[in-house]
This record gives structure tokens, sequence and C-alpha cells, in this order.
């Protein structure tokens, strides 16, 4: 599908009229599957034009037309979010094809595990970059127009381990706490803008990302999750439609831990 098919698949969507999330502009990264595609739809599902970045445009596409058949209009983009001048030019780009952005999603997250005597600098520097300068680049990116328009969400996926810690995670861990840190600063410097910026840091989920975890391990870890069971992708994406939606609307700086009590 083309992006103007897509745009024709948009608008013969049904009305998102009276929908929490109608008229408003949602951008979401790390789209393409996961916890990304389940925000995305989430969002669209209740009103929201989406606006789904992935690495490639192509890898976005899937998720963008699942998001047309829901609401008033989605688009894929590709970009590798720790490319800071990429990032700035595509949320202006999709700012000014979709008349604004009102609700940002920083999810686009990687890993590269390794204990840390073994850990290379080049994995280091890259999940920093992606999940942490990526995190930045979009709400560096997006924090002028929103301020402008005095209001708007900003939600950065975080990880229980950016609280907790976790050995063979330095890397992650470490890009993930930066994110809480990012998430309660710019909370303090937007809010008086009627911007609020949250963080979501989940447990383990059962995505692609922790597809690979081996049986033995899989098994201790349920062990340890007071609730039983991996998280859903669907428990995340629930967890930002409300703090996208109105039910979020003084609540900011926060982080919000989805484990199944994994950290207690
Ligand atoms: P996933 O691996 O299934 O999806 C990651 C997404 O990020 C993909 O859409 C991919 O295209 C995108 N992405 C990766 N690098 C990118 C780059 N440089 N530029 C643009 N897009 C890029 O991961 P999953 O499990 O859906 O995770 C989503 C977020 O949730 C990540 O930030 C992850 O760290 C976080 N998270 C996941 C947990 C889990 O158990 N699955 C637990 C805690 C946090």
């Amino acid at each position: 599908m083309t992006d103007s098919d897509n745009t024709q698949a948009a608008s013969s969507a049904a009305s998102s009229a009276g929908l929490p999330l109608a008229g408003q502009v949602a951008l979401v990264t790390g789209a393409s599957r996961g916890i990304g595609r389940a925000i995305a739809e989430t969002l669209a599902a209740h009103g929201a034009k989406v606006a789904c970045v992935a690495t490639r445009v192509e890898n976005a596409q899937a998720t963008a037309d699942a998001c047309a058949n829901h609401s008033e209009g989605a688009k894929a983009y590709g970009v590798d979010v720790a490319d800071h001048a990429a990032v700035a030019a595509l949320v202006k780009e999709i700012g000014s094809e979709f008349g604004g952005i009102d609700i940002l999603v920083n999810n686009a997250g990687i890993t590269r595990d390794q204990l840390l005597m073994r850990m290379s600098e080049d994995d280091f520097d890259r999940v920093i970059g992606v999940n942490l300068k990526g995190t930045w680049n979009f709400v560096k990116a997006a924090a002028r127009p929103l301020m402008k328009a005095g209001s708007g969400r900003i939600i950065n996926i975080a990880s229980v381990v950016g609280v907790t810690g976790n050995a063979g995670q330095a890397n992650y861990a470490a890009s993930k706490a930066g994110v809480i840190g990012l998430t309660k600063s710019a909370a303090k410097e937007l809010s008086g803008r009627g911007v609020t910026v949250n963080a979501i840091a989940p447990g383990f989920i059962e995505t692609d990302m922790t597809a690979d975890i081996p049986e033995n391990e899989r098994a201790k870890l349920m062990g340890s999750i007071p609730l039983g069971r991996l998280g859903a992708s669907d428990d995340i994406a629930a967890a930002a439609l409300f703090l996208a939606g109105p039910t979020g609307a003084y609540i900011t700086g926060q982080t919000l831990v989805i484990d199944g009590g994994l950290s207690l």
C-alpha cells in the first residue's frame, strides 16, 4: 500500500467523533511491532490519528494500515531515532502533514545484553544512543510545538530495570534510568505550559524482544512475578491510553511500573 492509498484508507475509516482521543494526533516510535504497535492501534481505536514511526517506513506500514481502519488518519514513517537531525526533520514533517502533534510516545528501544566486563563500547554507545538519546531527540523536537499549543502528552517507555538494575544489562538499565531522569526533568520544564511528561516502566512483556529468553530462565522468572505471568503488549497500551487521554490530565513526572509485581 502506498502513502496515498493509506491516506484514502484513512479517510474511509469509521468516524472517531465522541471517542476520547478524537481530533488528537499521536506520534508513536517503534510502532512496527510489539508494545509500540499495540500502543499505536489502541490510540487509533480511541480516535487518535497516528504517525507510526519505525526504523524503516515499510516496517511501520502494517501498523499504519491497522490504525487507519480505526481512526481518521494514519501514516508510516522511517527514521533512526538516534539520528538527531533526521528526527528534528521528521517531527517537523509529521507536524505539518497532520496539522500538529498532541501525543508523543517514545517507545523505540533495543537491547545488547552482556556482562559489563565483556560489554563492548559499541554495544554501550548504541543502546544509550537509541534508548536515551533517541527519546531526548523526540522530546526536544516536539517540545516547542507542544508548548506553543499549550497542551500535550509525552509518554516515554522506560523499563523496570531502569529502576532496579539488572546483571547483564548495564547499558540498557542505564539508558532506561536515564529516560526516567529525562522524564522528570522534562515534566518540570514543560508542565507549566500544559504538557504532561510521564514514563511507563514495563517488566517482562511477551514480544520479539523477550522471545529468546531460554525456557529455564523463563520458568525462574515466572516464579518471581507475583501475578504469575509475563505481561502482554496490551497491558502497556492500556496504561499509555490512560496517560494520553483525559484520565491523565493531572499526572506528570511519574513513572508507572507495570511488571506484575516483579519489582516488589
Ligand atoms: P521490539 O523489539 O518488539 O520493538 C522495538 C521497536 O523499536 C521496533 O518497532 C523497532 O523498529 C524500533 N526500533 C528499534 N531501534 C530503532 C531505531 N534505532 N530507530 C527507530 N526505531 C527503532 O520491542 P518491545 O518489546 O516492543 O519494546 C518496546 C519498548 O518497550 C522498548 O523501548 C523496550 O526497551 C521497552 N521494554 C520492553 C520490555 C519487554 O519485556 N518487551 C520490558 C521493558 C521495557
